[in-house]
């Protein structure tokens, strides 16, 4: 098999690989570079415990890419949500609402909410129950899952009107 040297960043750190044309970018995330907090589930498409964040917005199963569609973008894993030490708001949240049983699912869990609320800060319901589709989660009944997913919205909405000076007059 034929390979092919790439170069990409994944939580802000960049790597040079030498992959077969032919490699999932979960394998080069798991067996290349030794992050495993990437989980694989199904290896098929089916569960999204792979989920991983593309350009800080697009959300993919690292187990249905291959690693040389990668070349020279931006990847984020769970490894890469906290900031100076701190817990993003979304892991936070899925902590808060009792979000997480087993936890297998949590990974791809938190990269599908952060990529449901950068295209769209204040879901519904409804659009959060849809964005989460092709996430399972065998454990929870996703009650509470989307829940946090609600919970991180708000939490992460009113950091930004702080950010932004507070709101109102
Ligand atoms: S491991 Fe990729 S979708 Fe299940
Ligand atoms: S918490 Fe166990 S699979 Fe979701």
């Amino acid at each position: 098999m034929k390979n092919r040297l790439i170069t990409l960043s994944v939580n802000g750190r960049n790597y040079r690989l030498n992959v077969e044309v032919n490699r999932t970018l979960l394998q080069a995330l798991r067996d290349d570079l030794k992050l495993v907090d990437v989980k694989y589930g199904c290896g098929s498409g089916e569960c999204g415990g792979c989920s991983v964040l593309v350009e800080g917005r697009e959300c993919i199963n690292s187990c249905l890419t291959l690693a040389v569609e990668m070349e020279g973008r931006n990847i984020t894993t769970i490894g890469g949500m906290m900031r100076k030490g701190e817990l993003h708001p979304i892991q936070q949240a899925f902590i808060d609402e009792g979000a997480i049983q087993c936890g297998f699912c949590t990974p791809g869990m938190v990269m599908k909410t952060a990529s449901i609320l950068a295209k769209n800060p204040c879901p519904s319901e409804d659009e959060i129950r849809r964005g989460l589709e092709g996430n399972i989660c065998r454990c929870t009944g996703y009650e509470n899952i989307v829940r946090a997913v609600q919970t991180a919205s708000r939490v992460m909405h009113e950091s930004d009107i702080q950010a932004a000076g507070g709101a109102g007059p």
